[in-house]
């Protein structure tokens, strides 16, 4: 294609693009970059023909069309590629290749995320009210000695998705608050590592290593009746589809919220609600009762949600009752086996969020 007719081109996709963000979201306007190769009408528009006539050729052309093809729309750059990892990204694994290939297992990697870093980590245990300790984190590196650990500030989650996602850069760096990104990164995480993800409250009792055994994914719910998933503790093998599935929706969701930011947002748009959505979607005809808590078969691959009282969370997070009496045992030396430890939820993602409807 000429330079000029492509930066019409481009401007038209955009247009049409943009057309279609607002009124069907992320997804339905994907396939509509895909299907406007085949379709007359928009071809129509990608020649030009509804946003002017093209410009003259002249001795400046190339110059014109490089600064035109540096402000090519993020988005629409973005939503392309997107659509290519949707496809297939180099660091998909189809879960029964991967244990033909590795012998399965989720890998022995301990994620932990502090965007702010290790410096200002280092300030907040230090301070009181924060609620948060420096132990919690100790025990659990060093229940995981033989693990590789990797502590995620904002600059090495940056060049990690600059390297292995650089189509999500910019959407990265453009999130308004520290809880959106810090959630927006899990599943990254995990689709490019597998591994073990915590919050930095969690603090271990033990290896998490036996609890993980057989499995493809591992997840915790933390309510009464079980119907959720969360985002705060998960285990998994590399490159599972489940991970584009929550990364897909997840972008999806992010787009059609226009940059603003409730608690609704984001429990909707990285946190927990989502989390349930795709994996009741996931699961589909598979799961037999409401509750998501116990084993399941999906495509070929072994997931299995945990439930309040086991795992990593003995208590419901406002449950003081509980959590007072876990503060008892913990301090006796009583570990209950059921528990591999105890998510003491001191993270404050609810600070300076407004609140949603
Ligand atoms: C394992 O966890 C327990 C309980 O949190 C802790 O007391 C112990 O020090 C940890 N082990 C190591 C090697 O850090």
């Amino acid at each position: 294609m000429p330079p000029a007719a492509n930066r019409a081109s481009l401007r038209a996709k955009w247009l049409v693009l943009r057309m279609c963000l607002v009124v069907f979201g992320i997804a339905s306007c994907m396939v509509l970059v895909i299907d406007a190769r085949q379709s007359r009408w928009v071809s129509k528009l990608m020649r030009g023909g509804t946003s002017g006539s093209q410009a003259p050729a002249t001795p400046f052309e190339g110059i014109r069309t490089l600064s035109a093809a540096a402000s090519e729309p993020a988005e629409l750059h973005d939503a392309i590629a997107a659509e290519r990892f949707q496809q297939g990204s180099v660091l998909d694994w189809d879960p029964e290749a991967y244990r033909a290939k590795t012998g399965g297992g989720i890998p022995r990697v301990l994620h932990h995320i502090f965007l702010d870093g290790e410096q200002e980590y280092d300030r907040l245990v230090e301070e009181k009210e924060s609620g948060f300790k420096r132990e919690w984190r100790d025990s659990c590196v060093g229940n995981h000695s033989d693990w590789t650990y990797l502590f995620w500030d904002r600059e090495s989650a940056q060049i990690f998705l600059d390297t292995h996602y650089p189509w999500f850069s910019a959407t990265f760096k453009g999130y308004p608050k520290t809880v959106l990104q810090g959630d927006a990164l899990r599943p990254f995480l995990m689709h490019a590592f597998g591994g073990l993800y915590i919050d930095l409250d969690v603090q271990c009792f033990r290896s998490v290593e036996e609890s993980l055994l057989g499995q493809d994914i591992v997840l915790q719910s933390e309510y009464k009746g079980g119907r959720d998933v969360v985002n705060s503790i998960m285990a998994s093998v590399p490159g599972h589809p489940f991970w584009k599935a929550i990364i897909t929706e997840m972008l999806e969701k992010w787009h059609h919220a226009h940059g603003h930011v409730d608690t609704d947002v984001v429990l909707d748009a990285g946190g927990p609600r989502l989390y349930g959505d795709i994996f009741r979607k996931f699961t589909g005809g598979s799961l037999r009762t409401p509750a998501f808590v116990g084993a399941h078969q999906v495509l070929g691959s072994r997931i299995a949600v945990y439930g309040l009282g086991t795992w990593f969370v003995p208590c419901e997070f406002e449950d003081a009752v509980c959590h007072a009496r876990m503060a008892q045992e913990v301090q006796q030396g009583r570990l209950r086996e059921e528990l591999v430890g105890w998510h003491h939820y001191s993270g404050s993602w609810l600070a300076g969020i407004p609140k949603g409807k």
